[in-house]
């Protein structure tokens, strides 16, 4: 079988890091989060970020166990159960192809501030098909092009910020929390799905160079650098205009920097937007097939998907499945069941995360950090509306279906579960 090549260092490795943070959750989904908090968006977006920071605690302590390609995914089948670890994988691949549709239609909002007229599903599934083709020319290329991507983003996230701070009124903080702590923890949900992304150098760890040490760096570094930018901009766009205006629309920053009358700054925001989700859909994509090709190498999901072609070494089966089943998905949803069910699924998923550290880590690691992390995803989880709590529930079980008929054609499968050493 063709390997992966090890061509990443530690700057591609933060670049992908912030590459799959910065995107439709800060552009686009401030504006739902800041109807259920109001002003106290602010507060949510510190507890979604306190969360992250637990679970990429927890990976970064895997990592150095395992690195190898695959991620949490293969925590949860080395120190749960071969179960967990499959319903791992199924829940982060969904969350995957769901958060896809949240960026395409976040890109395609944003697109028609320029565009009035075109019509967002039909623009953010040609979207999907572009990236899927853009991916299946092989990693390298995407690094170089990501690098790129995200000075840029964060270069437009910093000039909102400079010339917002300028403009802030008091008054638009008040009243703080209109909707109380539920309120506050719903958002927090939410933009939860802002910070995803932080893990993401862990996907590609048969092709990132001294992983052992440049994974937790670059996840760390590029959480802390998003983190503060975050906070920063929802900070200056409540200001700007109010939480209430930011409601109600789906590209909140180009709103909220309207309101300082330079006018050509919108104009920078939405192109601020359209890279921002344009990047984390590259990102995304990559480490979507790459995931996909890791549990299809398992036999989890059919063989298939695990084949690397020669040319690219890029798994381009896992990359056009995965556009496909995005495109379906973008067409079935509108955004904000897309992100609450994103949202849910990763928060579910880091959930068996925190599970594997607190299994695994006895002596490096205080046991109370995977534990929080563990409690604070749940909670976040179960913050988020019923109905949509629901559809990632019943998205779930159909793994667990496939999972349990796969076991019953196959007859008992023998795995042996790899207890961990010293050594990892
Ligand atoms: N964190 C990524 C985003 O906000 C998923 O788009």
């Amino acid at each position: 079988m063709v390997q992966l090549r090890r061509t990443l260092n530690l700057f591609d490795t933060i670049s992908l890091s912030i590459g799959a943070i910065v995107g439709a959750g800060i552009f686009v989904l401030t504006g739902l989060a800041s109807q259920v908090a109001g002003p106290a968006l602010i507060l949510s977006v510190l507890i979604a970020s306190f969360v992250a920071t637990l679970t990429a605690i927890s990976i970064s302590n895997l990592v150095r166990a395992f690195p190898k390609e695959g991620g949490e995914y293969e925590y949860g089948y080395k120190i749960l159960s071969p179960f967990a670890g499959f319903i791992s994988g199924w829940m982060w691949t969904l969350n995957k192809m769901v958060a896809g549709g949240v960026l395409v239609l976040g890109f395609a909002t944003y697109l028609s501030a320029f565009f009035p007229f075109i019509p967002l599903k039909e623009t953010a599934v040609t979207l999907i098909g572009l990236v899927t083709l853009i991916n299946h020319r092989g990693v390298r290329t995407i690094g170089t092009a990501i690098d790129f991507l995200v000075i840029l983003k964060l270069s437009i996230l910093i000039f909102f910020i400079v010339l917002g701070s300028l403009f802030i009124k008091a008054d638009n903080f008040f009243p703080f929390a209109p909707q109380g702590v539920g309120g506050v923890l719903h958002a927090a949900a939410i933009i939860f799905f802002a910070y995803v992304g932080f893990a993401r150098p862990v996907y590609l760890v048969e092709e990132i160079k001294n992983p052992r040490k440049n994974i937790p760096k670059g996840i760390f570094l590029g959480l802390s650098i998003s983190t503060v930018i975050y906070l920063l901009v929802t900070i200056v766009a409540i200001g700007l205009v109010g939480s209430s205006s930011l409601a109600r629309t789906d590209s909140p920053l180009a709103i909220a920097i309207a309101s300082t009358n330079v006018n050509w700054a919108p104009n920078l925001i939405v192109l601020g937007g359209l890279i921002a989700t344009f990047s984390v859909l590259l990102d995304d994509n990559l480490a979507l097939s790459r995931m996909i090709f890791a549990i299809g190498r398992k036999g989890d999901y059919p063989k298939w998907f695990a084949k690397i072609e020669k040319k690219s070494r890029a798994p381009r089966r896992a990359i056009l499945a995965t556009g496909m089943i995005t495109a379906i998905l973008t067409f079935l949803f509108d955004l904000r069941q897309l992100a609450e069910v994103a949202s849910f699924l990763i928060l579910t998923y880091f959930a068996l995360v925190n599970l594997s550290a607190i299994k695994m880590e006895k002596k490096k690691l205080p046991a109370i950090i995977p534990v929080i992390g563990f409690i604070g995803t749940l909670s976040l989880a179960l913050s988020l509306a019923v109905k949509n709590i629901i559809i990632g529930l019943l998205l779930i079980s159909i793994g667990i279906v496939y999972f349990h008929l796969k076991r019953s054609a196959s007859g008992t499968v023998k795995r042996n579960v790899i207890h961990i050493t010293e050594s990892g």
